[in-house]
């Protein structure tokens, strides 16, 4: 076929112009999948039946703004089903922003090791990131972001727990970090695997009454164990709300996954279970990994980040051989190695092949 590459780089945007396609998918071949932080319990009984039913319902249009799941929503978190935006999962909440409101002119400021949407889509949008270090701990430092704001700031985002580090800053840092900076930025707070930090899921949603430029983050990819479906939500002030509707696809989220989504908010044994189970395993693999003298984060979510040093290659030859997909990448500047915790069997292997590269 003819090269088109040139031609249709000159009727691109600019800003794309210098964007890489995002791929995330595992290794070909790989069985045991730890690579994208999912919950690999599978979907509950109760939410298979729930989607079956909706599925019949499939020659009609979704309800286009989600009203059931909002309101549902807004009972079990104590707000009002005018505070709730739904979406085409998290990515698509980070789409509309970016849509609403940056530019070129814009300074979006985000975590330097932190996940890599916030920036892309700013520079889809032309806007410049400015992007905040890790302290020496690997810890994401909330008034450092504030003190990064600039005149241009349009847009902070701060991840809580970060993906990849998993460290988790406290609520007080968050206030503190909301208080400093000026109420023309939109401060987005990336909840997405708060479920699994052992804090209390609702009290972030109190710091809404103090700060209409905040905008909350949820997904049901993780502990909902509905990435598939794509379905992310954000609670905000219904100002900062209007501009999102402004931007979102009609019927961006499914009838189907909306089911879903609803009929998973129900399975309280299923959650509770899920969350028991990722602690004690986190522990564990913390430990092996420990005993292997591969230096890592402390996390509070549902996956860990080592920091392999010369290790690196060995690790990785290691997950390859045994089938296991990982996440490799850079934090800053140095080469990690994420993995998600999977089932008990699933780390066991993960556990098997770090202890083949113990020093
Ligand atoms: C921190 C963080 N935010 C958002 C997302 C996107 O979630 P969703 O599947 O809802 O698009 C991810 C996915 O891995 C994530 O790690």
């Amino acid at each position: 076929m003819q090269d088109m590459k040139e031609f249709f780089a000159e009727l691109m945007r600019p800003p794309v112009r210098k964007i890489e396609p995002y791929d995330a998918a595992p290794l070909p071949g790989a069985k045991i999948l730890l690579s994208a932080n999912e919950n690999n319990a599978g979907v509950p009984e109760g939410v298979l039946s729930a989607m079956t039913a909706a599925l019949k319902r499939g020659n009609r249009y979704p309800d286009s703004r989600n009203s059931g799941l909002r309101e549902k929503l807004a009972s079990r978190f104590g707000l009002e089903p005018g505070q709730i935006i739904t979406s085409n999962g998290l990515d698509g909440m980070f789409t509309m922003l970016a849509r609403a409101f940056m530019d070129e002119r814009d300074d979006v400021v985000c975590g330097e090791c932190t996940f890599g949407v916030y920036a892309s889509n700013a520079e889809i949008a032309g806007a410049k990131t400015v992007k905040v270090p890790l302290s020496p701990s690997f810890r994401q430092e909330p008034m450092r972001f504030a003190e990064s704001v600039t005149p241009a700031t349009k847009m902070l985002f701060f991840c809580n727990p970060n993906n990849p580090t998993g460290c988790l800053a406290a609520e007080d840092e968050i206030r503190e970090m909301l208080e400093a900076v000026p109420r023309r930025v939109i401060v987005v707070l990336d909840e997405a695997y708060t479920e699994f930090s052992g804090t209390d899921g609702k009290r972030s949603f109190g710091l809404l009454r103090d700060f209409p430029n905040l905008i909350i983050c949820r997904t049901f990819s993780k502990i909902f164990a509905l990435a598939g479906l794509r379905v992310g939500w954000a609670a905000a002030h219904p100002d900062l709300l209007d501009c999102l509707f402004r931007v979102r696809e009609p019927y961006c989220v499914t009838s189907v996954a909306e089911a879903g989504a609803a009929a998973a908010l129900d399975e309280t044994e299923f959650l509770k279970s899920v969350y028991e189970t990722t602690v004690n395993e986190r522990e564990k693999l913390c430990r092996v990994i420990g005993e292997c003298g591969i230096p890592f984060l402390p996390s509070r979510a549902n996956f860990i980040l080592m920091l392999p040093g010369e290790k690196t290659d060995a690790l990785k030859e290691a997950f390859r051989e045994k089938a296991i997909a990982a996440r490799y990448l850079k934090c800053a500047g140095r080469p990690a190695i994420r993995i998600s915790i999977g089932l008990p069997e699933e780390n066991a292997e993960a556990a098997k092949a770090m202890r083949l590269c113990c020093r």
